[in-house]
């Protein structure tokens, strides 16, 4: 399994305390585990932040980074063992194995975090928290800073400042080392094989729901704990529901079907969107639209390159669809009135794409002092034009209704431009059909 080597979980701690203030602690808890229902969890999922620096995990975890502490810089406070509990729900690190595998200098039972805890903040300045994510964590915090202040008399220093480490974390979370490429890559290269198994599954009379299962096959197959979001599988008409997740409708011969969903591997999502016609043939209005939004983001990968700013890409995206939606008819008068009216959000109302990683919508600012924030290399985004023609416009032909292409690919800014990572999934109207034929023929 292709995953984060241990040694650059220490790279990131050693980064973030390095950019710390003088004296200064920072705290961050694991996720909580979720209930589904009674006594019936959600599959355990790391909170982002915390697994980023310390790939533990497990819940019931606290992470404490002390620059400068004689004692070991990463204190990290989790279970014990408990042969009991590990029957029944699975191995715990302990604090000998968060030591021993994860790195940490220090490790004490969770249980003991208010005795110790509070003396670890003592006498530092600052303290860097993800103020306001988690309410809970939050009172704990305040919890902590108030036993010291209750010994003040006593000679106790609490800390006078409270810093959102958010800032620091997450531009250092938006710059993605070759580690985090591969790993990246991997999960591409697992979805893009989803994508085509559930191309080469698709017919007219299945369901919706009968193509997630083939996505879904392919993500465990290849090592995939979860799909990095909801997947959506629009079939017809659904496929003008940017976010529709019912998945449960029948595909229907003549029907285009847009699917978005991609794995994750390691904590880093993919991120893919192909749409592709039922029954494996293209009518004319649905090839006219999806070769215009292909054109679309053709433009945009020609903007993703350092230097270029984030906005270019959306820019191109904007030019080519709507010159194009005029050239169908669909849209009329001049261009750039259009651009400049906003008309072309009827068909395109959602942006080019967003920073991708550990969060498939990721962490990292998109301006910068009030400009668009200029892409550097190591920056991961998606590249996902589309448009829709809602089933109830009544302003378009009747053969335009109804139909919904978006196109989503994952890249990754290079020295010279921007590497695809999900390019193994066929994307030409000619490479689709091609596919989809072959799979009708091979099951025939
Ligand atoms: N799958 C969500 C998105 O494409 O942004
Ligand atoms: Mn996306
Ligand atoms: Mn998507």
């Amino acid at each position: 399994m292709i995953h984060i080597p241990k040694a650059e979980y220490s790279r990131r701690r050693k980064a973030l305390m390095a950019q710390m203030e003088p004296n200064s602690i920072a705290i961050l808890p694991a996720a909580a585990v979720a209930i589904r229902n009674r006594d019936v969890e959600h599959v355990y999922r790391q909170d982002s932040d915390f697994q980023y620096l310390s790939g533990f995990p497990e819940p019931q975890a606290v992470i404490v980074l002390i620059p400068g502490r004689e004692h070991g810089e990463y204190v990290l406070f989790c279970r014990e063992r408990n042969p009991e509990r590990e029957l029944w729900d699975g191995l715990r690190a302990g604090q000998e194995g968060a030591i021993r595998d994860y790195g940490a200098d220090d490790a004490f039972p969770i249980t003991d975090i208010d005795d110790i805890l509070p003396g670890l903040i003592e006498g530092r300045d600052r303290v860097y928290s993800a103020m306001g994510s988690n309410p809970e964590f939050d009172r704990h915090l305040m919890d902590w800073i108030n036993v010291i202040r209750s010994k003040a008399h006593l000679g106790a220093q609490p800390p006078n400042e409270f810093v959102a480490l958010d800032h620091l974390l997450h531009d250092m979370r938006l710059y993605k080392s070759a580690a985090e490429v591969k790993v990246m890559r991997e999960a591409a290269r697992i979805s893009a094989q989803a994508h085509i198994r559930a191309m080469q599954a698709s017919r007219p009379g299945l369901h919706e729901f009968s193509l997630e299962a083939e996505l879904d096959y392919e993500f465990r197959k290849g090592g995939a704990k979860m799909p990095a979001y909801g997947s959506i599988v629009a079939a017809g008409r659904n496929s003008c529901i940017l976010h529709y997740q019912q998945n449960d409708a029948v595909l229907k011969d003549g029907d285009l079907v847009l699917i978005d969903a991609g794995c994750e591997i390691d904590c880093y999502a993919s991120d893919i969107t192909r749409t592709w016609p039922v029954n494996g043939k293209f009518s004319p209005e649905q090839k006219a639209i999806y070769e215009l939004v292909l054109a679309s983001q053709e433009a945009a990968f020609a903007q993703i390159a350092p230097n270029k700013h984030w906005n270019q890409a959306h820019e191109a995206t904007v030019q080519v669809i709507t010159a194009g939606l005029v050239q169908l008819g669909l849209l009329e008068g001049d261009v750039d009135q259009l651009i400049a009216s906003e008309a072309y959000k009827t068909f395109y109302m959602h942006r080019a794409g967003h920073w991708l990683g550990m969060d498939v919508h990721d962490v990292g600012e998109y301006r910068v002092g009030g400009e668009w924030r200029v892409l550097e290399v190591g920056m991961a985004l998606t590249v996902e034009p589309g448009i829709y023609i809602s089933p109830d416009n009544q302003q378009v032909a009747k053969k335009w209704r109804g139909i919904g292409v978006r196109i989503e690919d994952d890249v990754v800014v290079t020295k010279q431009g921007c590497e695809i990572l999900t390019g193994g999934v066929p994307k030409s109207v000619a490479e689709i059909e091609a596919l989809m034929a072959a799979a009708r023929t091979q099951a025939s």
